[in-house]
Protein backbone atom coordinates (compact mmCIF):
# COMPACT_ATOMS: atom_id res chain seq x y z
CA UNK A 1 0.00 0.00 0.00
CA UNK A 2 1.00 3.30 -0.41
CA UNK A 3 2.58 5.08 2.62
CA UNK A 4 -0.06 6.88 4.28
CA UNK A 5 1.73 9.39 6.26
CA UNK A 6 3.44 11.12 3.25
CA UNK A 7 -0.38 11.28 1.61
CA UNK A 8 -1.78 12.85 4.77
CA UNK A 9 0.38 16.03 3.53
CA UNK A 10 -0.92 16.12 0.34
CA UNK A 11 -4.02 17.74 -1.10
CA UNK A 12 -5.74 15.84 -4.08
CA UNK A 13 -7.37 17.20 -7.07
CA UNK A 14 -8.45 16.13 -10.37
CA UNK A 15 -8.19 17.85 -13.86
CA UNK A 16 -9.99 18.87 -16.76
CA UNK A 17 -9.46 21.09 -19.37
CA UNK A 18 -12.35 23.48 -21.03
CA UNK A 19 -11.58 22.38 -25.26
CA UNK A 20 -11.59 19.16 -24.00
CA UNK A 21 -14.86 18.83 -22.09
CA UNK A 22 -17.49 21.43 -22.74
CA UNK A 23 -18.93 21.19 -26.26
CA UNK A 24 -20.90 24.11 -27.26
CA UNK A 25 -18.39 25.35 -29.99
CA UNK A 26 -20.40 27.74 -31.12
CA UNK A 27 -22.60 28.80 -28.36
CA UNK A 28 -22.71 32.29 -26.26
CA UNK A 29 -20.67 34.45 -28.57
CA UNK A 30 -18.18 32.06 -28.02
CA UNK A 31 -15.10 32.65 -30.71
CA UNK A 32 -13.21 30.02 -32.40
CA UNK A 33 -9.38 28.71 -31.01
CA UNK A 34 -6.99 26.90 -32.89
CA UNK A 35 -8.09 23.42 -31.67
CA UNK A 36 -11.59 24.84 -33.59
CA UNK A 37 -9.00 24.89 -36.52
CA UNK A 38 -7.31 21.48 -36.22
CA UNK A 39 -10.38 19.76 -35.57
CA UNK A 40 -12.64 21.30 -38.74
CA UNK A 41 -9.38 20.29 -41.01
CA UNK A 42 -9.74 17.16 -42.21
CA UNK A 43 -7.08 14.62 -41.23
CA UNK A 44 -5.93 16.44 -38.33
CA UNK A 45 -7.90 14.40 -35.62
CA UNK A 46 -7.53 10.40 -35.59
CA UNK A 47 -11.07 9.63 -35.56
CA UNK A 48 -12.43 12.74 -37.45
CA UNK A 49 -14.01 13.63 -34.21
CA UNK A 50 -14.45 17.36 -33.23
CA UNK A 51 -14.70 18.15 -29.33
CA UNK A 52 -18.22 18.90 -29.72
CA UNK A 53 -20.61 17.92 -27.81
CA UNK A 54 -17.31 15.83 -25.92
CA UNK A 55 -18.80 15.21 -22.52
CA UNK A 56 -20.89 18.46 -22.91
CA UNK A 57 -19.83 20.10 -19.98
CA UNK A 58 -20.79 23.73 -20.91
CA UNK A 59 -24.26 22.36 -20.28
CA UNK A 60 -23.68 19.06 -17.75
CA UNK A 61 -21.14 21.05 -15.27
CA UNK A 62 -23.05 20.49 -12.64
CA UNK A 63 -22.56 16.96 -12.46
CA UNK A 64 -18.93 17.16 -12.75
CA UNK A 65 -19.00 19.35 -9.93
CA UNK A 66 -21.19 16.61 -8.01
CA UNK A 67 -18.04 14.10 -9.08
CA UNK A 68 -15.18 16.17 -7.55
CA UNK A 69 -17.20 16.74 -4.64
CA UNK A 70 -18.31 13.26 -3.83
CA UNK A 71 -14.73 12.13 -5.04
CA UNK A 72 -13.32 14.52 -1.62
CA UNK A 73 -11.53 16.60 -3.83
CA UNK A 74 -9.51 19.48 -2.07
CA UNK A 75 -9.77 21.68 -5.18
CA UNK A 76 -10.91 20.63 -8.67
CA UNK A 77 -8.16 21.79 -11.95
CA UNK A 78 -10.61 23.06 -14.98
CA UNK A 79 -9.63 25.49 -17.47
CA UNK A 80 -10.77 28.57 -18.54
CA UNK A 81 -11.26 29.21 -22.90
CA UNK A 82 -9.87 32.34 -23.95
CA UNK A 83 -12.30 32.23 -26.51
CA UNK A 84 -15.60 32.22 -24.50
CA UNK A 85 -14.27 35.32 -22.26
CA UNK A 86 -12.53 37.23 -25.46
CA UNK A 87 -13.93 35.87 -28.88
CA UNK A 88 -11.51 38.11 -30.97
CA UNK A 89 -8.29 37.47 -28.36
CA UNK A 90 -8.45 41.55 -28.03
CA UNK A 91 -10.91 44.15 -26.52
CA UNK A 92 -13.62 43.71 -23.94
CA UNK A 93 -15.22 40.53 -22.55
CA UNK A 94 -18.25 38.32 -23.73
CA UNK A 95 -20.21 38.55 -20.31
CA UNK A 96 -22.20 35.19 -21.59
CA UNK A 97 -19.27 33.42 -20.91
CA UNK A 98 -18.04 34.35 -17.93
CA UNK A 99 -21.05 33.76 -16.87
CA UNK A 100 -20.60 29.82 -17.19
CA UNK A 101 -17.23 30.27 -15.14
CA UNK A 102 -18.88 32.16 -12.60
CA UNK A 103 -21.57 30.22 -12.10
CA UNK A 104 -18.88 26.73 -11.86
CA UNK A 105 -17.26 28.71 -9.20
CA UNK A 106 -20.14 29.38 -7.53
CA UNK A 107 -21.09 26.02 -7.54
CA UNK A 108 -17.62 24.41 -6.75
CA UNK A 109 -17.49 26.44 -3.63
CA UNK A 110 -21.02 25.53 -2.77
CA UNK A 111 -19.78 21.67 -3.22
CA UNK A 112 -16.81 22.62 -1.02
CA UNK A 113 -14.21 22.18 -3.64
CA UNK A 114 -11.88 25.02 -4.47
CA UNK A 115 -11.86 26.12 -7.40
CA UNK A 116 -8.31 26.00 -9.23
CA UNK A 117 -8.45 27.42 -13.04
CA UNK A 118 -6.23 27.64 -15.30
CA UNK A 119 -6.15 30.50 -17.75
CA UNK A 120 -4.43 28.70 -20.94
CA UNK A 121 -4.92 25.10 -21.88
CA UNK A 122 -3.68 25.39 -25.31
CA UNK A 123 -7.09 27.09 -26.89
CA UNK A 124 -5.11 30.39 -28.58
CA UNK A 125 -7.60 32.48 -30.28
CA UNK A 126 -7.50 32.12 -34.07
CA UNK A 127 -7.17 36.02 -34.33
CA UNK A 128 -4.21 35.98 -32.32
CA UNK A 129 -2.40 32.92 -33.94
CA UNK A 130 -3.03 34.45 -37.54
CA UNK A 131 -0.67 37.27 -36.38
CA UNK A 132 1.64 34.58 -35.25
CA UNK A 133 0.26 32.75 -32.43
CA UNK A 134 3.23 32.49 -29.87
CA UNK A 135 6.32 33.59 -32.34
CA UNK A 136 5.23 36.96 -31.68
CA UNK A 137 6.29 38.63 -29.07
CA UNK A 138 2.63 40.61 -28.85
CA UNK A 139 1.19 37.39 -27.79
CA UNK A 140 2.43 37.38 -24.30
CA UNK A 141 0.99 41.12 -23.81
CA UNK A 142 -3.20 39.59 -25.21
CA UNK A 143 -2.77 36.88 -22.54
CA UNK A 144 -2.45 39.45 -20.14
CA UNK A 145 -5.28 41.33 -21.34
CA UNK A 146 -7.43 38.69 -20.94
CA UNK A 147 -5.91 37.56 -17.73
CA UNK A 148 -6.86 41.27 -16.67
CA UNK A 149 -10.49 40.14 -17.76
CA UNK A 150 -11.11 37.26 -16.20
CA UNK A 151 -9.49 38.22 -12.34
CA UNK A 152 -12.04 41.51 -12.85
CA UNK A 153 -14.59 38.51 -12.96
CA UNK A 154 -13.80 35.94 -10.68
CA UNK A 155 -10.75 37.44 -8.88
CA UNK A 156 -13.63 37.92 -5.66
CA UNK A 157 -13.56 34.18 -5.71
CA UNK A 158 -10.71 32.58 -7.53
CA UNK A 159 -7.99 32.86 -5.06
CA UNK A 160 -5.24 30.05 -6.70
CA UNK A 161 -4.86 29.89 -10.41
CA UNK A 162 -2.26 28.04 -13.09
CA UNK A 163 -1.54 30.51 -15.79
CA UNK A 164 -0.61 28.20 -18.27
CA UNK A 165 -0.72 24.29 -19.22
CA UNK A 166 2.65 22.71 -20.71
CA UNK A 167 4.72 25.35 -22.65
CA UNK A 168 6.72 22.64 -23.12
CA UNK A 169 3.87 20.72 -25.54
CA UNK A 170 2.53 23.90 -27.12
CA UNK A 171 6.29 24.51 -28.23
CA UNK A 172 7.24 20.94 -29.42
CA UNK A 173 3.94 19.16 -30.26
CA UNK A 174 2.57 22.43 -31.48
CA UNK A 175 4.81 24.68 -33.48
CA UNK A 176 7.90 22.30 -33.60
CA UNK A 177 6.85 18.95 -35.30
CA UNK A 178 3.03 19.81 -35.78
CA UNK A 179 0.78 17.20 -34.02
CA UNK A 180 -0.92 19.50 -31.71
CA UNK A 181 -2.76 22.86 -33.01
CA UNK A 182 -2.00 24.80 -34.48
CA UNK A 183 0.01 21.89 -36.35
CA UNK A 184 2.91 24.23 -37.23
CA UNK A 185 6.43 22.24 -38.76
CA UNK A 186 8.97 24.78 -37.63
CA UNK A 187 11.81 22.25 -35.70
CA UNK A 188 13.86 24.53 -34.02
CA UNK A 189 12.57 27.64 -35.25
CA UNK A 190 9.35 26.95 -32.78
CA UNK A 191 11.75 27.91 -29.97
CA UNK A 192 10.71 32.04 -29.77
CA UNK A 193 7.17 30.22 -28.39
CA UNK A 194 9.00 29.16 -25.38
CA UNK A 195 10.26 32.58 -24.08
CA UNK A 196 6.62 34.51 -25.54
CA UNK A 197 4.67 31.53 -23.20
CA UNK A 198 7.34 32.60 -20.37
CA UNK A 199 6.48 36.16 -20.71
CA UNK A 200 3.21 35.84 -20.87
CA UNK A 201 3.32 33.81 -17.53
CA UNK A 202 5.20 36.23 -16.35
CA UNK A 203 3.13 39.34 -17.36
CA UNK A 204 -0.03 37.55 -15.84
CA UNK A 205 1.18 36.72 -12.43
CA UNK A 206 1.52 40.10 -12.58
CA UNK A 207 -1.70 40.81 -13.50
CA UNK A 208 -3.07 37.75 -10.89
CA UNK A 209 -0.61 39.16 -7.87
CA UNK A 210 -2.43 42.91 -8.01
CA UNK A 211 -5.67 41.19 -8.44
CA UNK A 212 -5.04 39.53 -5.04
CA UNK A 213 -4.74 36.45 -5.78
CA UNK A 214 -3.00 34.02 -3.41
CA UNK A 215 -1.22 31.53 -5.07
CA UNK A 216 -0.18 31.59 -8.59
CA UNK A 217 1.89 29.12 -10.87
CA UNK A 218 2.43 27.43 -13.65
CA UNK A 219 2.69 23.68 -14.81
CA UNK A 220 4.50 22.19 -17.46
CA UNK A 221 4.89 18.72 -18.82
CA UNK A 222 8.05 17.51 -17.83
CA UNK A 223 9.75 13.63 -18.21
CA UNK A 224 12.80 11.76 -16.77
CA UNK A 225 14.87 11.26 -19.83
CA UNK A 226 16.91 7.51 -19.76
CA UNK A 227 19.58 6.76 -22.05
CA UNK A 228 19.35 4.00 -24.40
CA UNK A 229 23.01 2.96 -23.85
CA UNK A 230 26.02 4.36 -22.03
CA UNK A 231 28.22 6.08 -24.95
CA UNK A 232 29.47 9.62 -24.85
CA UNK A 233 27.27 10.53 -27.68
CA UNK A 234 23.82 9.38 -25.54
CA UNK A 235 25.41 11.66 -22.63
CA UNK A 236 24.71 14.21 -25.24
CA UNK A 237 22.12 13.52 -26.46
CA UNK A 238 20.24 13.08 -22.98
CA UNK A 239 21.20 16.45 -22.39
CA UNK A 240 20.24 18.20 -25.53
CA UNK A 241 16.76 16.48 -24.88
CA UNK A 242 16.67 17.38 -21.47
CA UNK A 243 17.28 20.98 -22.70
CA UNK A 244 14.24 21.03 -24.89
CA UNK A 245 12.02 19.42 -23.12
CA UNK A 246 12.95 20.49 -19.23
CA UNK A 247 15.23 22.83 -18.73
CA UNK A 248 14.43 25.54 -21.28
CA UNK A 249 11.57 26.25 -19.53
CA UNK A 250 12.13 25.46 -15.74
CA UNK A 251 15.56 26.79 -15.59
CA UNK A 252 14.40 30.68 -16.49
CA UNK A 253 10.97 30.63 -13.99
CA UNK A 254 13.07 29.03 -11.07
CA UNK A 255 16.45 30.71 -11.62
CA UNK A 256 15.52 33.50 -13.88
CA UNK A 257 18.00 32.46 -17.02
CA UNK A 258 17.81 30.27 -19.52
CA UNK A 259 20.62 27.32 -19.36
CA UNK A 260 23.48 26.84 -21.78
CA UNK A 261 21.85 26.07 -25.15
CA UNK A 262 24.80 24.97 -27.05
CA UNK A 263 23.64 21.60 -27.52
CA UNK A 264 20.58 22.83 -29.56
CA UNK A 265 22.61 25.08 -31.91
CA UNK A 266 22.54 28.49 -29.50
CA UNK A 267 19.46 29.33 -30.80
CA UNK A 268 18.54 33.32 -30.37
CA UNK A 269 15.63 33.89 -28.30
CA UNK A 270 13.87 36.89 -27.99
CA UNK A 271 14.66 37.78 -24.87
CA UNK A 272 14.63 41.91 -24.44
CA UNK A 273 15.27 43.89 -21.13
CA UNK A 274 13.26 43.53 -18.11
CA UNK A 275 11.80 40.03 -19.35
CA UNK A 276 13.42 37.61 -17.15
CA UNK A 277 13.04 39.43 -14.23
CA UNK A 278 9.06 39.08 -15.07
CA UNK A 279 9.58 35.47 -15.62
CA UNK A 280 11.47 34.48 -12.76
CA UNK A 281 9.03 36.58 -10.12
CA UNK A 282 9.24 33.47 -7.74
CA UNK A 283 5.80 31.59 -8.34
CA UNK A 284 4.06 30.03 -4.96
CA UNK A 285 4.20 26.69 -6.36
CA UNK A 286 5.59 24.72 -9.90
CA UNK A 287 3.48 22.16 -11.46
CA UNK A 288 4.91 19.09 -12.63
CA UNK A 289 2.46 17.34 -15.33
CA UNK A 290 3.42 13.72 -15.76
CA UNK A 291 3.13 10.93 -17.51
CA UNK A 292 6.14 8.98 -18.51
CA UNK A 293 9.58 8.86 -19.01
CA UNK A 294 11.42 9.11 -22.52
CA UNK A 295 14.24 7.18 -23.87
CA UNK A 296 17.00 8.79 -25.58
CA UNK A 297 19.42 7.30 -28.13
CA UNK A 298 21.90 9.69 -30.42
CA UNK A 299 20.93 10.91 -33.47
CA UNK A 300 20.94 8.77 -36.65
CA UNK A 301 23.81 10.04 -39.19
CA UNK A 302 22.11 13.85 -40.95
CA UNK A 303 19.10 14.23 -38.41
CA UNK A 304 18.24 17.64 -38.61
CA UNK A 305 17.82 16.90 -34.40
CA UNK A 306 20.55 16.29 -31.98
CA UNK A 307 19.00 12.98 -30.31
CA UNK A 308 16.69 10.23 -31.38
CA UNK A 309 13.57 9.28 -29.55
CA UNK A 310 13.03 5.35 -28.56
CA UNK A 311 10.70 2.91 -27.15
CA UNK A 312 11.54 2.03 -23.88
CA UNK A 313 12.43 -1.66 -23.43
CA UNK A 314 10.38 -4.16 -21.36
CA UNK A 315 8.23 -2.01 -19.39
CA UNK A 316 4.00 -2.39 -19.09
CA UNK A 317 2.67 0.75 -21.71
CA UNK A 318 -0.74 2.68 -21.68
CA UNK A 319 -3.46 2.66 -24.40
CA UNK A 320 -0.84 4.74 -26.66
CA UNK A 321 1.55 1.67 -26.53
CA UNK A 322 5.18 1.51 -26.38
CA UNK A 323 5.07 6.06 -26.38
CA UNK A 324 3.83 5.79 -23.03
CA UNK A 325 5.73 3.64 -21.59
CA UNK A 326 4.76 3.22 -17.30
CA UNK A 327 7.60 3.18 -15.20
CA UNK A 328 6.43 5.11 -11.87
CA UNK A 329 10.30 5.29 -10.15
CA UNK A 330 11.19 7.85 -12.98
CA UNK A 331 8.51 10.18 -11.22
CA UNK A 332 10.59 9.55 -8.15
CA UNK A 333 13.76 10.33 -10.05
CA UNK A 334 12.47 13.63 -11.49
CA UNK A 335 10.70 14.45 -8.47
CA UNK A 336 14.23 14.62 -6.73
CA UNK A 337 16.18 15.83 -9.83
CA UNK A 338 14.03 18.81 -9.48
CA UNK A 339 14.81 19.12 -5.99
CA UNK A 340 18.21 19.13 -6.02
CA UNK A 341 18.92 21.33 -9.12
CA UNK A 342 16.87 23.65 -8.08
CA UNK A 343 17.20 23.80 -4.27
CA UNK A 344 15.83 26.75 -2.43
CA UNK A 345 14.38 28.45 -5.35
CA UNK A 346 12.34 25.96 -6.00
CA UNK A 347 8.49 26.64 -3.93
CA UNK A 348 6.61 23.15 -3.83
CA UNK A 349 5.63 21.39 -6.55
CA UNK A 350 2.10 20.07 -7.62
CA UNK A 351 1.71 17.48 -9.36
CA UNK A 352 -0.68 19.43 -11.83
CA UNK A 353 -1.77 16.10 -13.87
CA UNK A 354 -0.93 12.48 -13.84
CA UNK A 355 -2.80 9.78 -15.22
CA UNK A 356 -3.36 6.76 -17.95
CA UNK A 357 -5.67 5.92 -20.81
CA UNK A 358 -6.40 2.42 -21.91
CA UNK A 359 -9.11 0.75 -23.80
CA UNK A 360 -12.17 1.02 -22.71
CA UNK A 361 -16.19 0.50 -23.76
CA UNK A 362 -17.92 3.81 -25.56
CA UNK A 363 -21.06 3.36 -24.06
CA UNK A 364 -22.42 3.78 -20.46
CA UNK A 365 -21.56 1.17 -17.84
CA UNK A 366 -19.20 0.32 -14.92
CA UNK A 367 -15.76 0.22 -16.09
CA UNK A 368 -13.30 -2.08 -14.06
CA UNK A 369 -10.26 -0.46 -14.86
CA UNK A 370 -7.68 -2.41 -12.42
CA UNK A 371 -4.77 -1.18 -15.10
CA UNK A 372 -5.88 2.71 -14.41
CA UNK A 373 -5.86 1.86 -10.53
CA UNK A 374 -2.68 0.33 -10.75
CA UNK A 375 -0.98 3.21 -13.04
CA UNK A 376 -2.06 5.83 -10.19
CA UNK A 377 -1.31 3.80 -6.90
CA UNK A 378 2.26 3.17 -8.57
CA UNK A 379 2.43 6.69 -9.30
CA UNK A 380 1.56 8.21 -6.08
CA UNK A 381 3.63 6.03 -4.26
CA UNK A 382 6.60 7.47 -6.35
CA UNK A 383 5.68 10.63 -5.04
CA UNK A 384 5.33 9.76 -1.52
CA UNK A 385 8.82 8.25 -2.01
CA UNK A 386 9.98 11.46 -3.36
CA UNK A 387 8.76 13.23 -0.37
CA UNK A 388 10.28 10.81 2.13
CA UNK A 389 13.39 11.68 0.46
CA UNK A 390 12.91 15.18 1.28
CA UNK A 391 11.31 16.84 -1.82
CA UNK A 392 8.26 18.90 -1.41
CA UNK A 393 4.84 18.27 -3.14
CA UNK A 394 1.53 19.29 -1.92
CA UNK A 395 -0.54 18.51 -4.22
CA UNK A 396 -1.66 15.45 -6.31
CA UNK A 397 -3.58 15.68 -9.12
CA UNK A 398 -5.47 13.02 -11.79
CA UNK A 399 -6.10 13.38 -15.37
CA UNK A 400 -8.66 13.58 -15.70
CA UNK A 401 -11.98 13.66 -13.77
CA UNK A 402 -14.00 12.25 -16.84
CA UNK A 403 -13.13 10.86 -19.57
CA UNK A 404 -13.24 13.58 -22.68
CA UNK A 405 -11.66 14.70 -26.15
CA UNK A 406 -7.94 13.73 -26.42
CA UNK A 407 -6.62 15.97 -28.86
CA UNK A 408 -5.47 14.91 -31.64
CA UNK A 409 -5.81 11.04 -30.64
CA UNK A 410 -10.40 12.33 -30.32
CA UNK A 411 -12.08 9.96 -28.47
CA UNK A 412 -10.11 7.13 -28.41
CA UNK A 413 -8.10 7.30 -25.96
CA UNK A 414 -10.39 7.20 -22.23
CA UNK A 415 -8.34 8.55 -19.20
CA UNK A 416 -11.51 9.57 -16.68
CA UNK A 417 -11.95 8.16 -13.26
CA UNK A 418 -15.49 8.73 -14.59
CA UNK A 419 -16.69 7.48 -18.21
CA UNK A 420 -18.74 9.43 -20.19
CA UNK A 421 -20.73 7.84 -22.85
CA UNK A 422 -20.11 10.72 -25.66
CA UNK A 423 -23.64 9.75 -27.35
CA UNK A 424 -25.69 10.50 -24.45
CA UNK A 425 -23.24 12.36 -21.90
CA UNK A 426 -23.93 10.12 -19.17
CA UNK A 427 -21.10 9.96 -16.49
CA UNK A 428 -20.42 6.76 -14.59
CA UNK A 429 -17.90 6.29 -11.76
CA UNK A 430 -15.62 3.71 -12.79
CA UNK A 431 -13.72 1.95 -10.44
CA UNK A 432 -10.88 3.73 -10.12
CA UNK A 433 -12.93 6.88 -8.94
CA UNK A 434 -14.20 4.56 -6.35
CA UNK A 435 -10.57 3.57 -5.51
CA UNK A 436 -9.46 7.36 -5.68
CA UNK A 437 -11.91 8.46 -3.38
CA UNK A 438 -11.04 5.91 -0.52
CA UNK A 439 -7.56 6.54 -0.68
CA UNK A 440 -8.70 10.49 -0.25
CA UNK A 441 -10.91 9.46 2.80
CA UNK A 442 -8.12 7.16 4.18
CA UNK A 443 -5.59 10.14 3.64
CA UNK A 444 -7.37 12.09 5.66
CA UNK A 445 -8.48 9.72 8.50
C1 LIG B 1 -1.47 16.42 -21.26
C2 LIG B 1 -2.48 17.52 -21.48
C3 LIG B 1 -3.89 17.13 -21.11
C4 LIG B 1 -4.21 15.71 -21.50
C5 LIG B 1 -3.13 14.76 -21.07
C6 LIG B 1 -3.40 13.32 -21.41
O1 LIG B 1 -0.33 16.65 -22.03
O2 LIG B 1 -2.14 18.65 -20.70
O3 LIG B 1 -4.75 18.06 -21.68
O4 LIG B 1 -4.51 15.63 -22.84
O5 LIG B 1 -1.91 15.15 -21.62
Amino acid sequence: PVPLDQLSRLRFSAATAAFQIEGARTEDGRGTSIWDTFVDTPERVIDGSTADPSADSYHRWREDVALAADLGLDRYRFSISWVRVQPDGRGGANSLGLDYYSRLVDDLLEAGVTPFPTLYHWDLPTTLEADGGWLARDTAFRFAEYTQLVADRLGDRVEHWYTLNEPAMTTLQGYAVGELAPGRFLLFDALPTVHHQLLAHGLATDVLRRAGAESVGLTNNHTHVLAADDSPECAAAVHAYDLLHNRIYADPVLLGAYPDLTALGSPELPIEDGDLALIAQRPDFYGINFYNPTTIGPPPADSPIPFDLLPTPGVPVTGFGEDWPIMPETLTALLLDFDRRYGEALPPMIIGENGASFPEPETAGRVEDADRISYLDGHLRAVAAAMADGARVDEYTVWSLIDNFEWADGYTQRFGLAHVDFTTGERTPKASYDWYRALIAQARA
